[in-house]
């Protein structure tokens, strides 16, 4: 073989392979919409800040909203709109003795509503931080007031001291469900039922270990049970793993749950959960093996259907900074619920000096079935409660709560990888498109302060669209639907934002329309319009699998606008794309127009630097995106460009409009700066071109590069430029908990040295290699 064939295959080959193996692993959205006071209806209060608690109150046709040292009542359909609000404020007393206490009394010192829920009487109960002194108390909704009763009951156990640690709470039947530290220290976390009897967690690490509480859910699971089973709450957390047979600190992500009649124990685990059981939930994403850490939840029901085709989504992010991807992972409530009551249980095993390896459990298991719900079996036996559970049944899951099965994601893959936006809060709807089919439209907060909505159809994850909802980029902190209004409510630090789950005006073409993929809308070929799908009486034109728009009719041409260039002049072409998808180009004279040094291509259009006379012709600017289908061709814009010698701006378009005055008195300044902008925008743009400064949208295409890498665009539409550079950078890059091993462990090195060669390629299985069984010990 030529050397240097051989050498392109073995240089080639591996990248090749990397490319294909990254192009399904992230995708970027087709469409980014920019921050605009249009994009969403807007509420947030001078002075206020944190709004990050919400119940929606449908009843009410009201948006209750907690903030800072505030609640709000809000009109459900237009949330701009204040019916109410109530502030909940600290006192100088209790700000005073939180800052002896060491805390921060302009940002830990305040009131943080955290806890809002419904109770059966139509009030609600309402819990905050309370300057590291948790309270909870009782508001109502009357004659268009919102009052607090001042009740001061204890919020200790129901809500975090700490307004920056993550919490979970859910209402069920009256009795308040939470997740969360119960001590000032924060070192103390519990799962707890506030009910007559209150019932919480045992104070162990295999309970729960540094736990980062998420959400909690509750499922019908007595529905049509045959076997008498109880109804379940689900609480989705992150904890560092007892059982993980590695060195340093690795953080899993879990489920638990309890049953909904749990009373606890009569000698052993009294007042303590004898249910609660936990396991591991991967989401597997190929880059990493470690683990990543699960941030959000939604549970998904089809109200026509049994609770076992429930879903849960769950957003994840990774453990260590060496990559910036985030997932979604989607979980089969059955195969949640099966590794609880059928699976094998881990067991803690002491080997050598003080320490514990967690195997599966091979031994006997008592009956009734540790961490079971009270069923008809055990009623049977005469154990009405778990009151009356054995002693024998309550050791064996105070001393082992953790299943040896992890769970798996539907497809065992993610739904969704994105690069680049850390994703906080997600929420998903069903809509059935004009196939007939049903399709989960998923809504993801970032902490960027977009909302993307994507769909992943039949495994390729396809992102809709990015909309910028908070100016300045605000981290989405909530996130609720409502399926009265079909809207989406989100909150953040600075204010909270309602938005309609379908905007199909964005789509102002029927290729625009039907490349968007938004099982929401359709073309409506009569009216020339971009329809929602839902309100829509006529056969609309979609195709949201295959993207396929050659159904669409032939759109209008697109009208030639004039613009007039003077030699040594700059000028402007525009052509907004409405897809990161689409590459553009631009035809001077039907030929394709080659970038120079005074022909930049901008991602919105095209820039002509010292214009010369030669230049004047027809341009038009050229969209062409590929879908599954075909590739498809529109013409974006077209301009003829002709020469005005005379004119300085005289009738001529200079780049920046607001530069184009009449008065002639103003002329002479205007020529300067305008010139001096232009000498800016050429320096950067020669920057940009260069590729010495990002562009700030290289998260999609990079269409500002020179020709020559469109050919490799075009085998690889998914991955970007940059994308397919930066896994391999992430690679090499050293894991951030592999050096640290290195100081902490000089003991172990034998170990060591094993995990650092799998940390090296970022692949430290041996983090999650359990011992199966007993027997191997
Ligand atoms: C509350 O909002 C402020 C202002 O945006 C922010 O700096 C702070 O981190 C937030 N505090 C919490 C507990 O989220
Ligand atoms: C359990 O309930 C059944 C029927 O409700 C009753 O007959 C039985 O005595 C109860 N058992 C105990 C141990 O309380
Ligand atoms: C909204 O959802 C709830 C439960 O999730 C359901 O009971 C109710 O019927 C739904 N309402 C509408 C208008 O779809
Ligand atoms: C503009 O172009 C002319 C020739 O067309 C050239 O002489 C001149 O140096 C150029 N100016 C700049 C700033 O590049």
């Amino acid at each position: 073989m030529h050397p240097l064939l051989s050498l392109g295959v073995f240089w080639l080959l591996p990248l090749a392979l990397m490319l294909e193996e990254d192009s399904p692993l992230d995708c970027v959205p087709r469409r980014s919409v920019p921050y605009h006071r249009d994009n969403a209806h807007l509420f947030r209060e001078e002075g206020v800040f944190n709004y990050s608690t919400m119940l929606l109150r449908e009843d009410l046709d009201l948006l209750v909203l907690g903030a800072r040292e505030a609640v709000y009542a809000l009109d459900l359909n237009d949330i701009s709109k204040k019916h109410a609000s109530v502030k909940w404020e600290v006192t100088q007393e209790q700000k005073d003795e939180c800052r002896n206490k060491g805390k921060d009394p302009e940002t830990e010192c305040l009131n943080y509503i955290r806890i809002l829920h419904k109770t059966e009487d139509n009030r609600m109960y309402v819990c905050g931080t309370n300057a590291f002194d948790p309270e909870c108390d009782y508001m109502s909704y009357t004659d268009g007031e919102l009052t607090l009763e001042k009740k001061a009951e204890d919020g200790k156990g129901k809500c975090p001291f700490d307004p920056f640690q993550r919490y979970a709470s859910i209402m069920v039947d009256n009795d308040l469900y939470s997740a969360t530290s119960m001590n000032f220290l924060g070192s103390e976390p519990i799962l707890m039922r506030s009910s007559p009897v209150s019932i919480r967690t045992e104070f162990k690490s295999s309970w729960l270990n540094e736990p980062n509480f998420v959400s909690m859910a509750q499922m019908p699971e007595s529905d049509k049970s045959e076997e008498g089973d109880d109804d379940k709450v689900y609480l989705f957390f992150s904890e560092t793993a007892v059982e993980c047979d590695c060195y340093n600190k690795l953080v899993v992500s879990r489920v638990a749950r309890v049953c909904k009649g749990d009373l606890g124990g009569q000698r052993t685990l009294q007042k303590k959960w004898t249910s609660f059981l936990k396991t591991r939930m991967d989401c597997p994403v190929l880059e990493s093996q470690l683990p990543y850490i699960i941030q959000d939840t939604y549970r998904w029901c089809d109200p026509q259907q049994h609770w076992k085709h429930c879903y849960f989504f769950a957003i994840f992010t990774p453990q260590s900074d060496t990559s910036d991807l985030s997932a979604v992972c989607a979980y089969r409530v059955s195969d949640i619920s099966r590794v609880f009551e059928e699976g094998k249980y881990k067991s803690p095993v002491p080997v050598e000096t003080s320490f514990v390896k967690w195997v599966m459990y091979s031994g006997d298991v008592p009956v009734p079935r540790p961490g079971a719900c009270i069923n008809n079996e055990a009623r049977k036996a005469g154990i009405n409660q778990t009151l009356d559970l054995p002693d024998r049944t309550l050791q064996f899951i105070k001393d082992r709560p953790l299943m040896d099965q992890a769970i798996q994601p539907i497809g065992r893959k993610p739904l969704l990888v994105r690069r680049g936006a850390t994703f906080t809060r997600i929420i998903v709807n069903q809509v059935q498109a004009a196939d007939g089919e049903k399709y989960h439209v998923m809504f993801i907060g970032t902490e960027e302060g977009t909302v993307l909505k994507a769909v992943n159809y039949d495994g390729e994850m396809f992102i809709i669209e990015e909309v910028q909802l908070f100016q300045p980029p605000e981290s989405i902190k909530i996130l609720q639907f409502s399926n009265v209004t079909g809207q989406l409510y989100a909150g953040s630090d600075y204010g909270a934002a309602q938005v309609p789950l379908a905007t199909c005006e964005r789509s102002l073409s029927c290729m625009d329309c039907v490349l968007a993929r938004d099982p929401y809308c359709g073309w409506d070929k009569t009216d020339g319009k971009c329809v929602s799908v839902s309100d829509s009486q006529r056969e609309l034109i979609q195709s949201v699998k295959a993207g396929d728009a050659s159904l669409c009719p032939d759109a209008d041409p697109v009208k030639p606008m004039n613009q007039f260039i003077w030699p040594g002049g700059n000028l402007k072409l525009s052509c907004p794309s409405p897809s990161n998808l689409a590459e553009t180009s631009w035809e001077r004279d039907n030929r394709l127009l080659t970038p120079s040094t005074r022909f930049q291509l901008l991602r919105d259009g095209l820039l002509i630097l010292n214009a010369s006379a030669n230049d004047a012709g027809q341009y038009r600017c050229v969209s062409v995106e590929r879908s599954k289908t075909d590739e498809y061709t529109s013409t974006v814009a077209e301009y003829h460009v002709t020469v005005d010698p005379k004119g300085y701006g005289r009738g001529g378009q200079p780049l920046f409009p607001q530069a184009q005055t009449d008065g002639p008195s103003v002329a002479g300044l205007q020529a300067v700066v305008a010139l001096l902008v232009v000498g800016l925008v050429a320096l950067l743009a020669w920057n940009f071109y260069k590729g010495h400064l990002p562009l700030p949208w290289n998260c999609g295409k990079n269409r500002a590069q020179p020709q020559g890498t469109h050919d490799k665009e075009a085998q690889s539409s998914t991955v970007t430029h940059q994308d397919a550079v930066r896994p391999a950078l992430a690679e090499n890059k050293p894991l951030v908990s592999g050096t640290d091993n290195n100081g902490r462990n000089n003991n172990h090195t034998g170990g060591e040295a094993a995990f650092n060669a799998a940390g090296e390629n970022d692949a430290p299985e041996v983090s999650l290699q359990f011992i199966d069984d007993e027997s191997e010990i």
